[in-house]
């Protein structure tokens, strides 16, 4: 069964039939929300609001433990994340869907990791490919099948938040060689990792980031909600063939 975590623009699925909602609790204390169980397309999911129903919890302050480890207690085989994005990249503006392949780590103070205290011995995961390559093959070929055009490759530098960046600081990504600039994808990414969970992320371009294209000046925060309402129809043509294809692969 397939997991897919929404972000902005994504507290709740559009088209999920048979839903029932199930509150799990883990050792990490509690996820963002209760999770949704239903049927995309007659393909079973668990569906994780990240910011939660009502869109109260910020990236920072969000329990990436807590909803990675309850999607694992339910069982689900693959994750994945949908994420809104400011482009980086000249072809990456609003309303483009990228599936990233690399992550640069800027946040700070998350608790990102599962292997931690004196009662335990120090872990270290492979982190080379963050996300995981087969999935991110399915999620680039169903785009293609559902007829959706998405980049594929890119890197995602993931920023603390709450507040958008400088156009400073996305010059100094930009020679990082971050594509995108988001503030969730980490530590997610890592630790569905550790968890040993296939992640990959699709994410939205919801805004050039600050200093980019329409973006010289000012954000236009107006325009993100806009442009993400727009784009969330496509991103479920792509989550509905992935969703089906994932259940004729894990029988
Ligand atoms: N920066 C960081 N995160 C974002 C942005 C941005 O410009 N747009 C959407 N999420």
């Amino acid at each position: 069964m397939l997991a897919i975590i929404g972000g902005s623009g994504l507290a709740r699925l559009a088209g999920l039939t048979n839903t029932r909602r199930e509150v799990v609790r883990t050792p990490y204390g509690d996820p963002s929300c209760a999770l949704t169980f239903g049927e995309l397309d007659n393909s079973p999911i668990v569906f994780l609001a990240r910011h939660g129903y009502g869109h109260t919890l910020a990236p920072h302050e969000i329990n990436y433990r807590a909803n990675l480890w309850a999607l694992r207690q339910v069982g689900v085989s693959a994750v994945l994340a949908v994420a809104s994005v400011g482009g980086i990249r000249a072809d990456c503006g609003p309303g483009t869907l990228v599936v990233p392949d690399q992550i640069v780590d800027y946040t700070w103070g998350r608790n990102h990791s599962y292997f931690e205290g004196t009662d335990q011995p120090v872990i270290h995961i492979d982190f080379t490919h963050p996300y995981d390559v087969a999935l991110r093959a399915r999620l680039v070929g169903a785009a293609a099948r559902a007829g959706e055009a998405v980049i594929d490759g890119a890197t995602y530098g993931c920023t603390q938040g709450p507040r958008l960046e400088t156009a400073a600081e996305i010059r100094r990504m930009e020679r990082d060689g971050c594509d995108l600039v988001g503030m969730t994808g980490m530590p997610e990414a890592a630790l569905a990792r550790e968890l040993s969970l296939p992640y990959a992320s699709l994410a939205v371009v919801a805004n050039f980031a600050a200093g980019k294209g329409d973006s010289l000046s000012v954000v236009s925060l107006d325009a993100i909600e806009h442009v993400l309402a727009g784009a969330m129809a496509r991103v479920l043509k792509i989550l509905a063939v992935t969703a089906s294809e994932q259940g004729a692969n894990t029988p």
